[in-house]
């Protein structure tokens, strides 16, 4: 049976919540679930902007009918082309054949890589365009690798809506509203926000800062993204977040201690690390590589002014989860941010000298302290040194 929430008086919620889904996008884990946004605009022509997954078709397919009223459905807007988004299309298509689809000579092009798809009845869209769909019109905002290089927004200024495909979005499914002021977002959808921007988008930080000046210049007043709550109040609260995080800058002075460790002596000289930097009002957390997934790590590690990094040696590398930790940070572009080094080793220490070796090559990555060695475990010398590397890692935050 449908479900629907009104947004504004011609502008409905038709998007559903899966959470049963493990993993989004087959990599990051989703305990709260995910919801799959679309919206429909019935003003002289109705317009559906977006499909969603297929898991929640069938709901999504209910409301459209409802929210129709017995009216055809005139255009659809495909802002993004990942199958979260168009799955559905092809079956939207057979129930709604003379629907007119209006996206990006990109998206065009996917449509028939992806299904089979004539390609008839598509208008082709691009940035600056405008399209009349009665009292309202709709202009077209071109938005590249945000998070797909076919992707464009598109916005409503006669009542400043914003529909932005995959940006402002977040994990975590939605229960019964459906908006961001009538949720506790700031405890209950930040972190998973942050993680959603920095796993799904983090990449593209120039690109969604290109977005962000698009923005200045549009009077918006609601944000329709593709995930999570739909924003109306404190808009620039979030626009906010978006420009530190799409900046690589530290959302948080404090410090994040990360391990990996195999028989807790690595874990040991972390610990110690970060009562010494609690002891000096510093305000830490502590993560095990191996039992944090990725997605968490990277998020926090964004979050951060500054970064511990310890490692035990293995296979003459650094330890696996460390190794994969790291390689993930290089791959969305790390940057901007202090870390200080601990290395253990039984034989040949050296996951220190790889570790600054990857940090090195980052942009205005700062090394705070000397690399400390323990061997096999802490000693009263090595206790001595990572207390000393606690007190150059509170100096430099103060
Ligand atoms: Fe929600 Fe890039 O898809």
């Amino acid at each position: 049976m449908y479900n629907l929430t009104q947004i504004t008086e011609n502008l409905c919620y038709l998007g559903a919540n899966d959470r049963r889904i493990a993993l989004f996008e087959s990599a990051f884990p989703v305990p709260r679930g995910v919801s799959y946004n679309s919206y429909l605009l019935t003003d002289e022509k109705t317009v559906l902007f977006d499909t969603v997954d297929s898991a929640v078709a069938d709901r999504f397919f209910e409301n459209l009918e409802e929210a129709l009223g017995g009216r055809p459905l005139d255009y659809v807007v495909v802002h993004h082309m990942e199958p979260d988004h168009s799955a559905s299309f092809l079956r939207l298509i057979e129930k709604y054949p003379a629907v007119t689809v209006v996206t990006s000579q990109k998206t065009a092009k996917m449509l028939e890589n992806y299904f089979p798809f004539s390609g008839k009845n598509v208008t082709v869209v691009k940035e600056g365009d405008t399209m009349s769909v009665g009292k309202r019109s709709i202009c077209f905002v071109s938005a590249p690798m945000v998070h797909w290089p076919e992707v464009i927004m598109s916005y409503i200024p006669e009542e400043g809506v914003l529909f932005s495909a995959d940006a402002f979005g977040t994990f975590g499914a939605l229960g019964g509203s459906i908006f961001a002021d009538e949720v506790f977002f700031e405890r209950d959808f930040l972190d998973d926000a942050r993680r959603y921007y920095f796993n799904i988008v983090g990449k593209y930080g120039i690109q969604v800062q290109n977005v962000l000046k698009k923005a200045a210049g549009l009077d918006i007043r609601l944000i329709c993204p593709l995930h999570g709550p739909v924003w109306r109040k404190d808009i620039g609260w979030f626009l906010g977040k978006y420009d530190t995080w799409s900046k690589y800058l530290p959302e948080e002075k404090g410090a994040v201690v990360f391990y990996a460790s195999v028989y807790e002596h690595t874990q040991n000289a972390a610990e110690i690390v970060a009562t010494e930097l609690a002891k000096a009002g510093v305000p830490v957390k502590v993560y095990d590589v191996s039992h944090t997934h990725v997605s968490n790590l990277l998020s926090e590690a964004f979050r951060y002014s500054h970064l511990v990094f310890c490692s035990t040696t293995y296979n003459n590398g650094v330890f696996i989860s460390m190794e994969n930790f790291i390689a993930d940070l290089k791959a969305h572009f790390f940057q901007n941010r202090s870390y200080a080094l601990v290395e253990n080793g039984s034989w040949s220490p050296q996951a220190g000298a790889l570790m600054e070796a990857e940090f090195s090559a980052m942009k205005n990555m700062k090394k705070v302290g000397e690399t400390v060695t323990v061997l096999s475990s802490v000693k009263a010398d090595s206790r001595e040194a990572l207390k000393a590397l606690a007190a150059a890692v509170a100096a430099d935050l103060s």
